[in-house]
């Protein structure tokens, strides 16, 4: 284990721990289970699963088949003229964009080429529980050396994304863009750029920097806050971010034509990182997030956390445009240039006007009508506390660091209220498998999500349809407070 600072990575200076004791590591508890004598839980492979996936096949009579080969391994990647090794997904960063319609049957042929076991998760498509690609929860990891096929059907259009869920791989650089069109419904715009957002670590690897932080050798620096996050802006300060794979030096450029109407799919892949973006000389209209429509509105900049997407159109004027993702509370940027025209290249370190104001997040968002939850009580309301203890750096769900958990039980048919309270000075994005939650509002226009900023303090509800059945995980996709156990199972019982 590194004893000494990371070059590339500083921990940033955390006020003392204003943690309550509920946040003191309990004594082991055992995997305990919520179930009785007559209940279980209903693993991915039950035949609830199945019948499941053959509903889905009844209802998309008319699917065709989208096979995809992918193979993960180890590459050298060029980040500005700079080798840098990685794992990625056809040795490319971010890895190639997938695409298929809703109802397709999805095959993927996954080979996996890293020293080391992985899945690949589908991260918010709801899909059968056994292609959900969690280790030892949906599948075994898949042996260095093998190969595993893939095989569902995607059952609503929009952004998604595709990553490792093993260890702290995905900040190597598995990640990449998963695109679910619906043919139904043709587009309303011109052309389409997508934007993967990611942190990156130059010179070490997430394993040592997260060896750092439970250690404590990694030294203090510059204070990381930020007001539109409540307070800390992360854990680890990145010497470089990436917009499609591309450090600011050597930017992605998007071309079109003046006039045109474009529709951004940001996506934020990044471990440990928000993002503000924005298009200098442009704002944006944003119609989508997490795949989901909600009531268009206009912003300049958007608030986006690992793991959510946020789909925006634009009509783009005549020139050559920054689009800047800033690291929020952190410093840095990433970067591309948005070009209709020749002219100069905008200033890769430009901070355009329209990053100053607040920018848009979940609380400016309602669903349209037709994406709402119908109303309904819950049938039944689990609380998942947020804590967190920077000394042993440990991030916990109920006073529990995964793999200890008790999970949050439902049976199929039910209506579930998940609570999400945040009792830490940090931010988590809180993302859960296989659903589509809405955010709760006493009005039902709370959009829908998969992965929801739950702010230092907060309290944020989601309103969950349980008619998936199997065993989902939701955890905070900070990746380093996933890897230190912030995460339980959404338990699906018979
Ligand atoms: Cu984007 Cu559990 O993952
Ligand atoms: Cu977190």
């Amino acid at each position: 284990m590194p004893r000494s600072l990371p070059l590339d990575v500083q921990l940033s200076r955390r006020q003392a721990l204003q943690l309550g004791a509920g946040a003191a590591m309990l004594g082991f508890v055992g995997a305990c289970s919520a179930t009785n004598d007559t209940e279980s839980a209903i693993g991915p492979g039950a035949p609830q699963v199945r019948a499941y996936a053959e509903a889905k096949a009844r209802r998309f009579p008319l699917g065709n088949v989208a096979e995809y080969d992918l193979r993960a391994g180890p590459s050298d990647v060029d980040i500005g003229g700079a080798r840098n090794a990685a794992w990625v997904y056809d040795a490319q960063l971010p890895g190639p964009i997938l695409r298929a319609n809703v109802g397709d049957r999805v095959r993927v042929l996954f080979r996996n080429r890293l020293p080391a076991a992985t899945t690949v998760h589908w991260h918010g498509l709801a899909i059968r529980n056994d292609m959900d690609g969690v280790p030892d929860v949906t599948q075994p990891p898949i042996p260095a050396g093998t190969e595993f096929t893939y095989e569902f059907i995607p059952p609503d259009p929009g952004t998604y994304w595709y990553h490792t869920h093993v260890d702290l791989q995905r900040g190597r650089g598995l990640y990449g863009a998963l695109i679910i069109d619906d043919p139904q419904a043709p587009a309303n715009w011109d052309a389409e750029f997508v934007v993967v957002l990611s942190d990156w670590l130059t010179s070490r690897t997430p394993t040592q920097v997260f060896d750092a932080l439970r250690d404590g050798t990694m030294e203090s620096m510059p204070e990381m806050t930020s007001p539109a996050l409540g307070g800390d802006a992360g854990d680890v300060n990145y010497p470089l971010y990436l917009l499609n794979g591309k450090p600011p030096a050597d930017p992605t450029a998007f071309t079109a034509r003046p006039g045109q109407r474009i529709l951004l799919r940001i996506i934020n892949a990044s471990d440990d990182t928000a993002f503000r973006v924005a298009l200098g000389g442009h704002r944006l209209t944003v119609t989508d997030t997490d795949g989901f429509p909600v009531e268009p509105v206009d912003t300049d900049s958007v608030l986006i956390g690992m793991g959510e997407r946020y789909d925006a159109t634009v009509t783009l004027q005549d020139g050559a445009f920054p689009l800047v993702a800033v690291a929020e509370g952190k410093g840095g940027q990433a970067f591309a240039v948005v070009r209709t025209a020749t002219g100069c290249r905008p200033d890769p370190a430009v901070a355009p006007a329209e990053l100053r104001g607040q920018p848009l997040t979940v609380a400016d968002l309602r669903a349209t009508d037709a994406a709402r939850l119908p109303a309904r009580e819950p049938d039944t309301t689990l609380q998942a506390s947020l804590g967190g203890n920077m000394n042993t750096y440990s991030w916990t769900i109920n006073d529990q660091a995964y793999p200890e958990h008790t999970p949050l039980t439902v049976h199929q048919g039910q209506r579930a209220r998940l609570v999400y309270t945040n009792t830490t000075t940090m931010y988590h994005p809180m993302h859960l498998h296989g659903h589509t939650f809405a955010v709760a509002r006493p009005d039902g226009s709370g959009p829908r999500k998969d992965t929801v900023i739950v702010l230092p303090g907060q309290t944020i509800a989601a309103d969950i349809e349980a008619n998936n059945p199997g065993q989902w995980i939701t955890h905070c996709h900070n990746d380093y407070h996933l890897a230190a156990g912030m995460t339980t199972i959404f338990s699906y019982l018979s």
